[in-house]
């Protein structure tokens, strides 16, 4: 009798430690999976949080399309939600405390669960100003827009006092990145800023921090961005496209202004391309805000991004609650996790405009 009893308190205590996590495989097609899996465990300098929203990024599709069903991966990154428990290392956290946070890529107990962890570095407090679903969105996009103006295009930080009269280009600006570089940009002072988008312009319009907005739907880009330029030269520019041709197009501009620096967020996809004489080109790749090397940087590069990333994120707790910075606009899927597949999938058919997919966990069915 005793025994039986003893037995089911362990079963008990073993549910108690499992939580749910959706895994998501791309062969044939996007599919995602619910399961159990152990709560996991933070080391000495990570974060374990309770996952209140997490936010879907392009990177999602791009990371799970050749994975079969044996590799599928919680593929969220971005994490919004309350401090559960903290390593040993950890002092700036503690239970209870209300935070967003960037998953390591790529490595397990991902967003896409009931509790997620994050290196205390990439870890921020959002102000009560800002809902954890707006939260969601900020990590993996705001960061990888801060290493491409200041680390990697060596643009001042808002910082630095007076006016910058650098012409910046910044390509994408109602995409995530985009449109939270185009707020950094505008918070540096920078000016003049140009910026190519198309059905997000009126979002564009409205960050107020563009000074040439360049529809792309009207045709030839280079010369529209030449004619916003009236005559300036152009030496910096942030491709957070990297598509449709996009760094041709910037490649053009920069030439015509006798070279110049371009940024991008993926490689370029014609992988014949040769940059024109006097074309610099660098390409962010986020996993560097945890100190990640990459194929483009040096192992002193990703050191210092990693430290970069530390003192961003705790600026940009600042700027949110100065009401000086905004998170993307959001829309919360149907279905909590479970609404996570078609999402990812939107983001893969260019299907979302101006704003960022966010999931609820509690409106997952059944949890
Ligand atoms: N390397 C890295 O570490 C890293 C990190 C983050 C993101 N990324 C990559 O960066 C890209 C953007 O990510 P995201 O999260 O910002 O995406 P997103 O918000 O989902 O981007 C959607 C937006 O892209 C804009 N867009 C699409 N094609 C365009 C074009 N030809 N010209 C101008 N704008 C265009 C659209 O603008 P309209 O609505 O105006 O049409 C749309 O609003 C993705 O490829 C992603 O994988 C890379």
């Amino acid at each position: 009798m005793q025994s039986i009893f003893v037995n089911s308190i362990r079963r008990r205590q073993k549910e108690l430690s499992k939580m749910n996590e959706l895994v998501i495989f791309g062969v044939p097609k996007l599919t995602s999976q619910r399961r159990k899996v152990e709560i996991p465990k933070p080391a000495y300098n990570e974060v374990l949080i309770k996952v209140v929203a997490t936010g879907l990024n392009p990177k999602d599709w791009k990371f799970v399309k050749r994975r079969d069903e044996t590799k599928a991966l919680n593929a969220g990154d971005d994490i919004a939600g309350i401090v559960e428990a903290v390593g040993d290392k950890v002092f700036e956290y503690k239970p209870g405390d209300r935070v967003a946070a960037f998953h390591r890529m790529g490595e397990p107990a991902g967003a896409y669960a009931e509790y997620a962890i994050a290196p205390f570095s990439t870890v921020f407090h959002l102000p009560p100003s800002i809902s954890f679903e707006g939260g969601a969105g900020l990590p993996l996009s705001s960061m990888t827009a801060a290493l491409a103006l200041y680390q990697l295009l060596g643009l001042p930080l808002p910082t630095v006092p007076g006016n910058k009269d650098i012409p910046l280009l910044i390509y994408g600006g109602a995409s995530a990145v985009g449109a939270f570089a185009l707020q950094l940009a505008k918070l540096s002072n920078i000016s003049p800023i140009i910026t190519v988008a198309g059905s997000g312009i009126d979002f564009v319009e409205s960050l107020g921090a563009a000074t040439h907005i360049v529809d792309y739907r009207k045709g030839d880009v280079a010369a529209q961005i030449l004619a916003a330029l009236g005559g300036k030269k152009l030496h910096h520019a942030f491709d957070a496209i990297s598509g449709s041709k996009s760094y041709e197009i910037i490649s053009e501009v920069l030439v015509a202004s006798g070279g110049g620096k371009i940024n991008m967020v993926d490689p370029p996809e014609d992988e014949s391309w040769t940059w024109p004489a006097g074309v610099e080109f660098s390409r962010t790749f986020v996993a560097s805000a945890y100190g990640q090397k990459h194929a483009h940087i040096t192992q002193e590069q990703a050191e210092k991004d990693g430290e970069f990333a530390y003192f961003f994120y705790r600026y940009l707790t600042y700027l949110l609650a100065e009401g000086k910075f905004k998170p993307h606009p959001h829309q919360v899927l149907d279905g909590g996790l479970d609404g996570v597949v078609q999402g990812v999938q939107n983001l893969h058919d260019g299907k979302v405009s101006a704003k960022k997919l966010v999931a609820r966990i509690a409106d997952t069915p059944g949890l």
